[in-house]
């Protein structure tokens, strides 16, 4: 390939015809040929060895590769919660690839920085939180948020449960991590929490179960007793984690309720907003966090309902010193007195070369604003509580929970889930997940975009239906 601006001319138009077609459904959702079929049509290992790929050979490559992609803009893709990228985060996935300035020192990519700095801002403001003094009109106080965009949600719940853990025991570092430490999380809690207690240090047994209702949302009444038997026992309590909103169903946990008893009790919140930190941009949407402003810590995923490609999760905090004390290490070369005009994100996290991931979310915000991005969020939503209204309609259909995101558990009565969505998947027009909801596994769908309509949703119930009982 000759140069930037001949290979982008060459593929354009390609790109801009697979999009048009994703989206109109032409292409399917899914196809999932064997690994090794595949490898072989692409001539991966050709490619890996001898490069020389010109622009035709681009052209061609892309012509066998595309048709081989998951269509996340494509209508009947409802499996997963990951968005189809908007035109703004497409350009910023392309100016940082060609710019490459892993900003997480100054040095690297002060522009992109400038840029996550401000984002964070934004952010922080969006939770209740104090946003960052500009770097060198005055240094953080006790009211001063904090945070950092990580490679995801969950890198971003390792990064805040690292803060907790420096929070409440902050000589672990140092020490080790003492035994008598305690998370406090619930079933419905995303794996990457368990994962993240793991990593830190803690084992199993340190992870307790919270206190749910029916639906599996956490009982605040229940957690002031919880509190105090473990305090009894000589344990000490790490956090809390609540959900904004759950993986598998989609549902809050309610905020205010739970942030006023972990204050009062000077326990730390953390909330996983991964996937329900966009609502706060919707006026209604944003009640389902009401209270977040009360916890410590949470993540927000941009590329799950912001329409920013991956990966872009924003990990803040309400107090910067936790955030700003989490990573306590040396590295001579990063790490040293300099003239400083700028800000270093890099004791902020795991990672020590970071891609520009602001310039995605930048991108996408500079392109439909806000209130577009909440109101094309509402519409999933909606649309999600649409699909469950006219399943309870359908005999044959049955749906164990009311959604209060665009998230919805269903089932075929008397199919099996694992076998409707391989079938479906064999088909290709429609990519479902399932999931353990309430000990028992359900068909998933996840609305992620306008492309999707009840009418896509009720043709997705006759296609099941039409499969009989698998
Ligand atoms: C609630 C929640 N937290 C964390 C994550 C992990 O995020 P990521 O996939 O970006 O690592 C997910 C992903 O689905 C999630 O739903």
């Amino acid at each position: 390939m000759k140069n930037v601006q001949q290979a982008i001319e060459q593929i354009l138009p390609q790109l801009q015809t697979y999009l048009h077609e994703s989206r109109g459904g032409a292409l399917g959702a899914v196809a999932l040929p064997p690994l090794r079929e595949l490898a072989e049509r692409l001539s991966v290992r050709q490619w890996i060895e001898q490069g020389g790929m010109d622009e035709p050979q681009l052209r061609d490559f892309l012509q066998a590769f595309l048709p081989a992609s998951t269509k996340l803009h494509a209508p009947g893709f409802l499996a997963h919660q990951t968005c189809a990228s908007s035109t703004g985060g497409t350009i910023g996935a392309l100016v940082d690839g060609l710019i490459n300035n892993p900003m997480n020192i100054y040095e690297m990519g002060p522009a992109t920085a400038a840029i996550e700095y401000v984002l964070i801002n934004w952010m922080l403001e969006h939770c209740g939180w104090q946003p960052a003094p500009w770097p060198r009109d005055r240094r953080p106080d006790d009211h001063s948020g904090a945070g950092v965009l990580t490679h995801g949600g969950s890198l971003g719940n390792l990064t805040a449960l690292l803060a907790a853990r420096t929070h409440e025991a902050p000589d672990a570092w140092e020490n080790g991590v003492p035994d008598d430490l305690v998370v406090l999380a619930t079933p419905q809690s995303h794996y990457s929490v368990a994962r993240s207690c793991g990593l830190l240090g803690l084992g199993r047994r340190q992870i307790e179960a919270l206190a749910v209702d029916e639906r599996g949302v956490i009982r605040p009444e229940a957690l002031p007793q919880q509190i105090a038997r473990l305090r009894e026992q000589g344990r000490r309590i790490m956090a809390v984690v609540a959900n904004a909103c759950s993986t598998a169903a989609g549902l809050f946990d309610p905020l205010r309720p739970i942030g006023e008893i972990c204050r009062e009790q000077g326990v730390w919140l953390h909330v996983d907003a991964a996937h329900g930190g966009a609502f706060l941009l919707h006026p209604e949407l944003r009640q389902r966090l009401d209270g977040l402003e009360l916890a410590d810590s949470m993540i927000w995923d941009a590329h799950k309902m912001m329409q920013t490609p991956p990966l872009c999760t924003a990990v803040l905090l309400r107090q910067a010193r936790y955030l700003d004390q989490a990573f306590e290490q040396e590295a001579s070369y990063l790490f040293h007195e300099k003239r400083q005009p700028g800000f270093d994100f890099m004791h902020r996290t795991v990672e020590c070369t970071r891609a520009g991931q602001a310039l995605k979310l930048f991108f996408t915000l500079a392109e439909k604003g806000p209130r577009a991005l909440a109101e094309d969020l509402a519409y999933t939503v909606d649309l999600a509580h649409q699909a469950w209204a006219w399943f309870e309609q359908q005999a044959d259909f049955h749906c164990p929970v009311e959604p209060e995101a665009n998230i919805l558990c269903f089932e075929h009565v008397g199919s099996d889930p694992i076998a409707v969505r391989d079938a479906l998947i064999e088909e290709g027009a429609f990519h479902l997940s399932t999931t353990i909801y309430q000990g028992k596994r359900w068909l998933r769908l996840v609305v992620m975009h306008r492309n999707t309509t009840l009418e896509t949703i009720r043709q997705l119930a006759a296609r099941i239906r039409a499969l009989g009982s698998p």
